[in-house]
């Protein structure tokens, strides 16, 4: 009886400051805000409920060393796709390849190196891929950086380096194993885009960021490539058998923002620990996008939450999209034709 009373009157002393203490209402209206946000994201988490194997199915996944590639590569594994782990770091991914087998119990899981940002090393690992692999029936184009407060950075292809991992080296990577998809067709393709596209302002002639935008709004206007590059390609596909789709994987706890310097990264890290999804919550629409059988002919579409969702202004413009394929493809060097 005693405790009841405690705990009564020390509710009575809280409410008394939250309602006549300005400094106390904010804390307490900022605490309802994040635990309301807290709970809707869990209400609207999107999980894949399928449990269709991949069996015979051959699946390459960039950035699959950390984070939701790791996820994502451990969940296909286990429905018994062969997993091609393409990543920069070869020793980590090596070491994620053996975890993944020994917690599956699936041996064909294999490393291949991959660094985007060579365009050099883009097309040695497409060549090892096209005399090595009979099949490619999945090719998720996963890996990204945001590299928010550091220093503009230029490659040795001359390209901004946030642009070449996210969009180009992608980009270069799928044209080179188009053909291996089609022949492997039913195929799809699965491109990891972001909401942060929502932000981008997209100028088709500054792909090299002479204009010195924040390393932020690269990072969305790489992800506004993504999304326009996936509509534009899926045009081009039609017909093939061969499918490529977007996605928003949510906000997930990942080294995405570890290395990450500012005042505003330290705040969506502190925002981030207590909504975000784990990276087993962000691969689902991944997974979703690489299983579900009713999705076999979907095509240009982008997903969130496992639910395809409508994208907003300049991710509709297909005059954009057609002229970012066609600046894509003389930066790289690259051109789309099937044989
Ligand atoms: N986390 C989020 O909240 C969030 C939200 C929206 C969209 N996304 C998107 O989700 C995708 C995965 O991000 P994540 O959160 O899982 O990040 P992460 O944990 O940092 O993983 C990124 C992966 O990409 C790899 N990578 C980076 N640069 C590369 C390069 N040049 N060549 C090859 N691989 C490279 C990394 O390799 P290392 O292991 O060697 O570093 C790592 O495996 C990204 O496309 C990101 O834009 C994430």
């Amino acid at each position: 009886m005693e405790a009841m009373d405690i705990f009564l009157a020390t509710t009575k002393e809280i409410s008394y400051l939250i309602m006549n203490h300005p400094f106390y209402s904010a804390v307490g209206g900022f605490i309802c805000f994040v635990s309301l946000l807290t709970f809707y994201c869990r209400l609207t988490l999107g999980i894949c409920d399928c449990d269709q194997d991949l069996i015979g199915k051959t699946v390459l996944i960039t950035g699959a060393s950390a984070g939701i590639g790791k996820a994502t590569a451990c969940d296909l594994a286990r429905r018994k796709a062969r997993v091609i782990l393409a990543c920069r770091n070869v020793a980590k991914a090596e070491k994620v390849a053996k975890d993944i087998r020994s917690s599956t119990g699936n041996e064909n899981v294999v490393v291949r190196h991959l660094d985007l940002c060579s365009f050099k090393s883009v097309r040695k690992c497409a060549k090892e891929i096209l005399e090595t692999e009979e099949r490619l029936h999945i090719l998720i184009n996963n890996a990204g950086i945001t590299d928010l407060g550091k220093e503009r950075e230029i490659t040795d292809d001359g390209c901004e380096k946030i642009m070449q991992s996210n969009h180009l080296g992608h980009f270069l990577l799928t044209l080179l194993l188009l053909d291996l998809l089609k022949k492997s067709s039913p195929s799809r393709i699965i491109n990891v885009s972001s909401e942060a596209y929502n932000m981008a302002n997209l100028d088709i002639n500054d792909m090299k960021n002479d204009k010195k935008l924040s390393n932020f709004s690269v990072y969305a206007i790489s992800k506004l490539c993504n999304i326009l590059f996936t509509k534009e390609l899926a045009l081009r596909l039609s017909g093939t058998g061969v499918t490529v789709n977007s996605l928003h994987p949510g906000c997930v706890k990942t080294d995405i923002m570890k290395e990450n310097k500012g005042f505003f990264v330290l705040l969506s890290k502190c925002m981030f620990s207590t909504l975000a999804k784990t990276s087993e919550e962000g691969a689902q629409t991944t997974i979703h996008l690489t299983v579900a059988p009713e999705l076999e002919k979907t095509t240009g579409k982008y997903f969130s939450d496992c639910k395809e969702k409508i994208v907003k202004g300049k991710a509709n413009d297909m005059t954009l999209a057609k002229s970012l394929f066609e600046i894509s493809e003389k930066i790289t060097g690259a051109t789309f034709a099937l044989t």
